[in-house]
């Protein structure tokens, strides 16, 4: 048994529960066109779009349950939400700025729509709710995407010159953590330019290697520009509630996935390398310009050339509404994984879809333990957000799966917080998981 395990099983022994790091972040994430409501962008296009009705009308489905369209008001409710995030005990909450919003045409900015996010960041603040602001979350203007999206080379400077307005705009309000970009190269690129799943809908390789690099080129551009707007602001007296440069935190978010043991060497070789890909290679290609990893888990990715398709593991469950297989010993290799960039690490995301909320207290406990398991390892895990705060708009999958901790009535925007929701809470107020 190694030393780690032993002193984890004199822990729960002793004290019966397992203690998070003094200052450990509890809270949810949520993103803006999943939640907001009334957004016009290149998802909302779409989403109306011919092409989509009619596949979606071929498939025996109801296009309008497949519209964003008020999503759950969260523009117009932001306060009660994080209301309810605070009465839960969240000391963190993840939301998104919607670019389309911000500049609804090239060059154009709406600074209601900054004073918006600007008043959500000063609710949040004065609750004692630390924000993370995600500045890009897989929805585009339909300016961008129409010249050419994340395959134009005008695509890193259009990105920076937006998201300059906001730190700027957002100066003052000491904000400290930014993350760039959102699952785009470990998820968004493959469902928007290689399957043709999601908006541009392109199944064109080259397409796909060019906004990969544009994308890249874009996060370290925007990591520079948030940090030096930083450190100017520190020669100017550190006006920003004391956010300098250097304790200033520009984060990178990912997808990663379990990928299941291979059996033989060469399955086994091509195992690392799928995982290189999948896992690592936003971080890989992206270093040094990041200060903290998010890791958003959720599932088992299988692949039937190296990998057992039928082989069930030991701990496995299924999501139904998602049709996932989830593995809450995953987020552990994952995190065991991500260690060597020495880096801390938020759990950005991690959660089930479960109308019945049968399933979501068990999810939480299961993935904690293991989460737990990886700090006593020597992980810096410095926080765990929950996805997500409400039901929201689950992408081409629409309305159904229903993640939140609190329910959203989609036609009256009624929200009524669910029993696990509660649950969650207690261990976030005791910085600890009960066993
Ligand atoms: C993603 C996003 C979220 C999803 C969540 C559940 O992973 O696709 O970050 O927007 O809603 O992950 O699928």
């Amino acid at each position: 048994m190694s030393f780690c395990l032993r002193k984890l099983l004199v822990k729960l022994v002793i004290m019966n529960k397992l203690v998070f790091p003094e200052n450990f972040f509890w809270g949810s994430a949520t993103s803006a066109h999943q939640i907001e409501g009334n957004n016009n962008n290149d998802w909302s296009e779409w989403e109306k779009s011919e092409s989509r009705v009619s596949e979606l009308r071929s498939r025996g489905l109801k296009p309008e349950d497949f519209i964003s369209g008020k999503a759950c008001d969260s523009y117009n409710k932001y306060r009660e939400d994080i209301d309810i995030a605070k009465s839960l005990g969240h000391n963190m909450h993840r939301f998104s700025v919607e670019w389309s919003r911000i500049e609804p045409e090239e060059g154009n900015f709406d600074f209601n729509a900054i004073q918006h996010y600007k008043e959500l960041v000063k609710y949040m603040k004065d609750r004692g709710i630390e924000p993370m602001v995600t500045l890009w979350h897989f929805t585009n203007p339909f300016w961008f995407s129409k010249d050419g999206g994340w395959a134009s080379p005008k695509s890193p400077e259009r990105f920076v010159r937006f998201i300059k307005v906001v730190v700027d705009n957002f100066s003052g309000l000491g904000v400290r953590y930014w993350a760039t970009f959102n699952e785009a190269l470990s998820v968004y690129i493959g469902f928007a330019y290689l399957k043709g799943v999601w908006p541009p809908q392109y199944k064109d390789p080259k397409k796909f290697l060019k906004a990969r690099e544009n994308i890249l080129r874009a996060h370290t551009l925007a990591y520079r520009m948030i940090k030096d707007s930083y450190g100017a602001k520190t020669d100017l007296g550190g006006r920003d509630q004391g956010m300098t440069s250097h304790n200033v935190e520009v984060g990178l978010i990912e997808n990663n996935s379990y990928v299941p043991e291979a059996k033989g060497l060469i399955r086994n070789w091509m195992r690392g390398k799928y995982k290189k890909i999948r896992n690592f290679y936003f971080f890989d290609k992206a270093a040094p310009h990041y200060d903290f990893i998010g890791l958003n888990y959720y599932n088992i990715d299988r692949k039937p050339f190296f990998g057992d398709k039928n082989e069930i593991l030991q701990d496995q469950e299924v999501n139904p509404e998602m049709n996932w297989e989830l593995y809450p010993p995953g987020i552990y290799h994952c995190l065991v994984d991500l260690k060597k960039y020495n880096k801390p690490i938020f759990i950005t995301e991690n959660g089930i879809a479960d109308s019945s909320d049968q399933k979501r207290v068990k999810f939480i406990k299961d993935h904690l333990t293991w989460v737990h398991k990886a700090i006593n390892d020597g992980v810096d895990v410095r926080g765990y957000l929950y996805w997500s705060l409400l039901d929201n708009f689950e992408w081409h999958h629409g309305f159904s799966p229903r993640f939140g901790l609190v329910e959203v009535d989609y036609k009256t925007f009624e929200r009524r917080i669910r029993q696990s929701a509660f649950k969650y809470k207690r261990i976030c107020e005791i910085n600890s998981l009960e066993i």
